[in-house]
């Protein structure tokens, strides 16, 4: 075989293994090392040792991903896709419904008047936004009026196609940070991971499970904005969300 067409067989088995680790394809990525170990010297290898991710270079990559992404039309609207925030290796993931107006302008999660509130709420429970993930079901700001994104009082919940449509970023940033429990925040995002038509008031403050993990739904920190009588619930729901992650007995 010519030098270049063995250098052309390498090259490509090197970049396919990259892909396959960039996917946190960790097995496929041993096994195609052993196999390739028989083809190759030792020497050799050593150029097909491609360190797996960490969970911090994966939600990287994810958000590259989610940047450019138009898989629907919030995507052509956005100012900016809202990713989410926090520690790669966060206990407790919050999850809301998505952006408004003030993340969408600054392309962070939570950081309007409701975010403010739940900053509080994190503060409370002897955390804070980094040691805590941030994320939400859908990573575009759902508008009233698309054309206008420059308005306020433009916000709408996310449709249900819209929901699922992004919620596989979701389950990848859940399958990457390894959360112990998820807090879901307010209806629509409950709805759409426990596909459940239990009411908020109903169903908050109950043991869940979402893919495995823990989940605990309480209310919007717009809702307690709104109606500031339902604050002693979520503090009730956070006060067993706390005991949890200090005793793993809920
Ligand atoms: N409401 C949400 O559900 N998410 C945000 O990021 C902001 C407000």
């Amino acid at each position: 075989m010519k030098q270049s067409e063995y250098l052309k067989i390498l090259n490509f088995a090197k970049t396919t293994l990259e892909d396959y680790n960039n996917w946190g394809e960790t097995e496929v990525y041993k096994s195609s090392q052993e196999s390739s170990k028989k083809l190759i010297s030792e020497e050799q290898q050593k150029t097909f040792t491609v360190k797996p991710l960490n969970a911090k270079e994966q939600l990287y990559n994810l958000r590259q991903q989610v940047k450019d992404c138009k898989a629907c039309p919030l995507g052509t609207t956005r100012l900016n896709a809202v990713f989410g925030e926090g520690f790669e290796n966060a206990d407790l993931m919050f999850i809301g419904e998505g952006p408004g107006y003030d993340e969408d302008h600054k392309g962070e999660p939570f950081i309007g008047k409701a975010g403010q509130l739940l900053t509080k709420i994190i503060e409370a429970m002897g955390q804070t936004r980094d040691t805590v993930y941030i994320a939400n079901i859908v990573k575009c700001h759902p508008m009233i009026d698309p054309s206008n994104p420059e308005k306020r009082e433009n916000d709408r919940p996310p449709a249900p196609l819209e929901m699922q449509v992004c919620k596989r970023y979701l389950d990848m940033q859940i399958d990457i940070i390894k959360p112990k429990i998820i807090i879901t925040l307010g209806a629509s995002s409950t709805k759409c991971l426990l596909n459940s038509e239990e009411s908020i008031s109903r169903i908050r403050g109950t043991l869940q499970e979402y893919n495995n993990v823990k989940l605990i739904p309480t209310y919007h920190p717009a809702a307690l904005l709104r109606n500031p009588s339902l604050k002693k619930f979520v503090w009730e729901d956070m006060k067993k969300v706390m005991h949890f992650l200090s005793t793993g007995e809920i």
